[in-house]
Formats: C-alpha cells, structure tokens, sequence
C-alpha cells in the first residue's frame, strides 16, 4: 500500500465508541463560505451544533457576525470573518485568521456564490461585467479558497472540500446561463481536485442541491415554477436548507474518506445523476 495513504474507516475491532467518532465533526475546523444567510447559515449552525468549531467567511461583514452571535448564544463556537471569496488577498487573511485561532483547517465548504440576487434574463440580456462578477465569485472563488486551505490540509495529511454545486446543471435551467455555466465548472473542479489531492488524505466532493426555499426571498421564484418544481421530485414537498445538512455533515467526518471525486444530488430525487 502507498505509505501515505491511510484507511479512516474503522475496521471490525474497533470499538462502538470508535465507530461513533467516525461520524462526529466534532472539534473539527470548518470554514463555511457565504454563511451569512441561506443555506450557508444553516450549515453553520447545524456544523456547530454538532459541535464542529465554525468560521463564517462571508462578504456580509453584518450577516456574518449576526450568523456567530446566534450560534454562540445557541453555546456553539463561531468565528465571523468577514471575507470575499473573490480576493484571493481576503482569503489568504482568512486562513491566517482561522489558523492563528483554532490551529488548523479541517474542512472547507465552497458555498459562497452569486445566486439570490440574480435576475433571471435571456443570455443574451446578460451584461458582461454581470457575468464576469458570477464567473469570479462562483468558480474563482471556489479556487481561491481550495487553493488557501490546502498547504494545511496537506501539513495535516486530512481534509475535506465540499463544492456546493447546483440542479440548474442536469436540468439546463433557462434564463441564469452564467449562474448554471459556473455551477457546471464546479463538477470539473471537484473531479480535478479529487485527483491532486487524494494522496494527501484530502476529499474533495460536491452537493447538488435542488431548488432549495431559505428565509431570502426570490423575485424569480413564481408560485407556479415552484408547483412545478415539487411537481417533478419524487418527493413532493419543498426543499429546506436542512435537507441539505445531513449530506454536507457526513462528508467531512471521517467516516467519508473514501469518497472522493463525486457530486451528490440531494433534491428530492429532482435529478438522477
Ligand atoms: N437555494 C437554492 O435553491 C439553491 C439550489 C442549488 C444550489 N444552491 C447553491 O447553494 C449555495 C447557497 O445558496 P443560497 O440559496 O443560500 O444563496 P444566497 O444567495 O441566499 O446566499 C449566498 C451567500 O453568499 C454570500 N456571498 C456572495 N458573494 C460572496 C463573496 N464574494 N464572498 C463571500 N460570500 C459571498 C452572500 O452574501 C450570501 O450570504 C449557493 O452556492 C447556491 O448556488 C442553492
């Protein structure tokens, strides 16, 4: 066996203890980007009440703090650090800042993107500074993040990358071409990534997320694209960020460590990958 290749996966004589802890995020470092609402919110506070140490990087100085106060009242432990994913200046401090706290990284979760605020037009109506800013937040800041945390990873011979991706790809949803364009880079990115970095002990996976209803309201959202929307899941209910938080958790315990390259569907069964 390759010497720097571990097995994470208790074997059979380990103990029931052992077989919890490779389920648990707890005391792990996660840094969850785009925190400061949504979906990123709810995979903060359920990271930390699982009792993972977590770090809000979001753009949103007030959100993000907001995001921390609220996962520390609830006696979780939250660090705010306001960041944009898309200056790699801003995440090279972020790491610093998340190092100089906890001492390590264990896991990052690319969450962060242009996606709420977006108006849905023709591509043809799109404007070019609109679809550079997607493009940069979306697929370089999902780089320059990877890219920031790695040394430490590598330094610790374990890790976890999960790229949020989105069920706009498969379906080809109209109208947010620059958004589905960034979101279908993601799943070379994670494949590629997979590759460079599994010999470190580093996973690098990606959640597909369906259409997801969060606290943020949607101008493009309409009552009949969302009927139709639950219309098409093979369960037919609306999906919740919490949805979600099951699959983002599992993959960054040890217990996922050999799962690597993938990207999860977790819609409701909207998409079959
Ligand atoms: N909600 C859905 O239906 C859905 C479906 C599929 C995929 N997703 C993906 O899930 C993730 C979260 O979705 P959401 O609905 O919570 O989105 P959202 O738009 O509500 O939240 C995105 C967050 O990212 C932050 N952000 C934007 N630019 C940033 C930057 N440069 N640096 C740091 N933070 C930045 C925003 O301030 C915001 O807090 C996104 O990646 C989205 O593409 C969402």
């Amino acid at each position: 066996m390759n010497p720097t290749v571990t097995t994470e996966a208790a074997t059979a004589e380990e103990s029931v203890i052992s077989y919890g802890r490779n389920f648990d995020v707890r005391d792990r470092v996660i840094v969850i980007t785009g925190a400061g609402q949504g979906i990123g919110r709810e995979y903060a506070r359920e990271f930390a009440a699982a009792g993972a140490l977590t770090v809000i990087a979001e753009v949103n100085d007030d959100s993000s703090r907001r995001v921390a106060a609220e996962i520390e009242q609830a006696g979780g432990t939250a660090l705010a650090v306001p960041t944009d994913v898309a200056d790699s200046a801003s995440v090279a401090a972020l790491t610093d800042t998340v190092v100089g706290e906890f001492g390590r990284i264990d896991a990052l979760i690319n969450n962060a993107a242009i996606f709420s605020s977006l108006t849905m037009r023709p591509f043809e109506d799109i404007p070019l500074e609109e679809w550079d800013t997607v493009l940069r937040v979306n697929i370089t800041g999902s780089f320059l993040c990877a890219r920031a945390v790695a040394p430490h990873m590598r330094a610790a011979g374990w890790g976890r990358i999960v790229n949020i991706m989105s069920g706009a790809v498969p379906l080809g949803v109209r109208n947010y071409l620059h958004y589905v364009t960034s979101k279908a880079a993601l799943i070379g990115m994670t494949n590629s990534l997979a590759r460079e970095l599994g010999a470190s002990g580093i996973t690098v996976n990606a959640i597909q997320p369906g259409g997801t209803f969060t606290e943020v309201p949607r101008e493009t959202v309409t009552a009949e694209g969302k009927a139709n929307l639950i219309a098409g899941q093979c369960i037919p209910r609306e999906e919740v960020p919490m949805d979600l938080v099951g699959l983002a958790l599992f993959l960054c315990t040890p217990a996922a460590g050999f799962i690597t390259g993938q990207t999860i569907a977790c819609d409701g069964g909207l998409t079959h990958t």
